[in-house]
């Protein structure tokens, strides 16, 4: 936690390991759908993407969720998808389809460079830094970015899939060049972390929103190892950098993803066990886990369900938030009722 006075923030503690009665709190996708200003906002830019690449409006919802909840961190808007973008894949998101991409194949990717990365994604940089003025003093700004295995499975096929077959049955058939995809990848996201870090972060959060979809090998190859190379890169000019690491669906891989990535936080899916996640904190910090269909849900069972999760983790380092991100059809009343759950 770099240049802003935070230390002594909910959030700053739980990174440095320091167990807390009322854990720090931030929701997965807080900037989305589910509040009607922030689709006001997303019709004002029309596309997603222009709002992603927009600093005011981008600023604007990324604030938005911090005003009506006050939650002890805000996430930059933005999506995993915009270094494809950068990359000069085309992407574009369709009302219903989600991300579409011009899938690559072999010849592309030999074609593929990270050159011009950062002039491409300048707006977003200078969206961190206003967020970083507009935020509180004692609230965190957190960066991110996908990690390759789950960027490299939008870019192969084109799409999201249902296990995302196509990008496996690719790195099984052509690892040389699927190896090329994660390597560009990899120094992309360590270019762009420390950027976003340099502008203003304090922390960034690695999304591995489709590990759980590899084989054991797989998992260590594709997953484990180009994260292990980030956290190093990063970690070689800024030695402090803080960051989560979410590779979701990961199971009984989690420790060993911990140990041989040495990210400082492990963000946990809600299939965890919360007496295995009690065990992960030895470790350090873990973030996660509820549901995020609970929050649908609501009334007892999601009270229910954040009472389990406090009575088990709350004597170790550990950030409140979701099992995966927050969907549209969350009433507002839920979050309203979820924080007040945490911090009574
Ligand atoms: O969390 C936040 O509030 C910060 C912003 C953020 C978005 N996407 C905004 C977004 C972050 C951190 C992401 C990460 C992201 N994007 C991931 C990893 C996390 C995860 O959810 O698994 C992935 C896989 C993507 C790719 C992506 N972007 C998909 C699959 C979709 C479509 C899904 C959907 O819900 O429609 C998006 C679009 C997207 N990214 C939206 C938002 C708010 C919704 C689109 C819209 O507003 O029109």
């Amino acid at each position: 936690m770099s240049v802003h006075n935070i230390k002594s923030s909910r959030f700053a503690k739980a990174i440095s390991g320091e167990a807390q009665a009322v854990p720090p709190v931030w929701l997965m996708r807080q900037a989305g759908r589910y509040l009607p200003e922030y689709r006001e906002t997303r019709k004002k830019a029309g596309s997603f993407l222009n709002l992603c690449y927009n600093p005011e409006l981008a600023i604007e919802v990324t604030m938005q969720p911090i005003r009506r909840f006050d939650f002890d961190a805000a996430i930059l808007f933005s999506d995993i998808l915009v270094i494809p973008d950068a990359l000069g894949v085309g992407v574009r998101f369709e009302e219903g389809k989600g991300p579409l991409l011009d899938p690559v194949n072999g010849t592309k990717i030999a074609r593929l460079t990270g050159d011009g990365l950062l002039e491409h994604l300048a707006p977003v940089l200078e969206t961190v830094s206003g967020i970083r003025s507009s935020l509180a003093e004692d609230k965190a700004l957190l960066g991110f970015c996908g990690a390759p295995w789950t960027v490299a499975t939008y870019m192969i096929a084109g799409k999201g899939t249902p296990d995302q077959a196509p990008a496996r049955l690719f790195a099984y058939r052509e690892p040389e060049s699927f190896q090329k995809l994660i390597d560009v990848l990899v120094d992309s996201s360590v270019e762009y972390l420390l950027a976003q870090l340099k502008a203003g972060a304090d922390a960034v959060q690695i999304f591995d929103s489709w590990s759980g979809v590899l084989g054991d090998e797989e998992f260590d190859r594709w997953c484990i190892a180009p994260v292990a190379k980030i956290v190093e890169g990063v970690r070689l000019e800024m030695p402090e950098a803080k960051i989560i690491g979410f590779p979701k669906g990961a199971g009984i891989r989690y420790s060993d993803y911990r140990e041989r990535t040495g990210v400082d936080v492990l963000g946990l899916d809600w299939t965890v066990p919360n007496e295995f996640a009690r065990g992960l904190q030895r470790g350090g910090a873990v973030q996660g886990k509820l549901d995020p269909l609970l929050m649908v849900a609501g009334g007892g069972a999601l009270d229910k369900g954040v009472a389990e999760i406090l009575d088990c983790l709350r004597d170790g380092p550990f950030i409140f938030n979701l099992g995966h991100g927050i969907t549209p059809d969350v009433p507002v009343e839920n979050v309203e009722r979820l924080i007040r759950n945490i911090r009574g």
